[in-house]
């Protein structure tokens, strides 16, 4: 049976109805995407986790923001380049600081062993990582990983390209999947809109598109809205009381605190 509306499960909703999106994980406080930033997530009491996901030249779903390895590991090159084993070879963490030197670039199925039972996922599938092929691609892949570690009731799909959204619903209608917003893709159309033809069951986008109109048009249809990222206290208490459903914040901690103030 459809859940109503369509999204994921929480494991520690604490029932305001407003979600706590820790952002690549706690990234403020620890390297982003990394096992350390998902554990910060999860003892700051964030209730979901968003997380971006690229594929390794193998094709392994594999947890990791920037196509480009330069930034965030001691590597170079695109991660579409390397296969699994050799991104694993890479250090992840002493960009950010030592004492996180020798962490891994985490394997989506290595997060969702770890999340299972325990916190709710907004999983991010990267552009680059998609195609026009369903059977084999980044979608069918991470959606029989979800299942695997039986999270299907516990993710939130989402991508900057609108074939995942399509994909993904050819693949299970129950799935929960935002749109999230692109404006070569969307065509002018208002929020509820896009989210129609697509038969999203959310619509994410950064506070620097979200309107006063676009708030009204996305209450008007009860249509569940998440906006990134946001770390600053004044910006979380004026989103909050325009009543989105939830904030992806790399201070999850911050945002906690501006929420019970409410
Ligand atoms: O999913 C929300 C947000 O993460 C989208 O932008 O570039 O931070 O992945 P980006
Ligand atoms: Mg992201």
């Amino acid at each position: 049976m459809a859940k109503d509306p369509n999204l994921p499960l929480l494991y520690s909703d604490d029932g305001d109805g407003f979600i706590v999106i820790a952002h690549r994980g706690a990234s403020a406080y620890y390297p982003e995407n990394t096992m350390p930033a998902f554990e910060g997530a999860v003892a700051m009491n964030a209730e979901m986790i968003e997380l971006d996901v690229l594929m390794s030249k193998d094709g392994v779903p594999v947890v990791f923001h920037d196509l480009s390895l330069d930034n965030h590991t001691d590597g170079n090159g695109y991660v579409p380049e390397y296969t699994l084993s050799e991104l694993k070879k890479l250090d992840s963490g002493s960009w950010f600081s030592k004492n996180y030197a020798g962490q891994q670039i985490p394997t989506l199925e290595e997060v969702l062993q770890f999340a299972a039972g325990k916190i709710a996922l907004n999983i991010e599938i990267k552009t680059e990582a998609v195609s026009d092929i369903i059977d084999g691609g980044v979608e069918q892949k991470s959606l029989e990983l979800v299942k695997q570690y039986g999270m299907e009731e516990h993710v939130l799909f989402s991508s900057f390209d609108y074939r995942v959204i399509k994909h993904l619903k050819k693949l299970d209608p129950t799935i929960p999947v935002a749109l999230l917003y692109n404006k070569h893709q969307s065509k002018n159309q208002l929020p509820h809109q896009q989210v129609r033809e697509f038969s999203a069951d959310a619509f994410n986008c950064s506070f620097r598109q979200f309107s006063k109109k676009w708030a009204r048009d996305l209450r008007e249809h009860g249509i569940p809205h998440f906006i990134y990222t946001v770390n600053s206290k004044r910006k979380m208490k004026k989103l909050i009381k325009s009543g989105v459903t939830g904030i992806f914040t790399n201070k999850p901690d911050v945002l906690h605190q501006v929420k019970d103030r409410f």
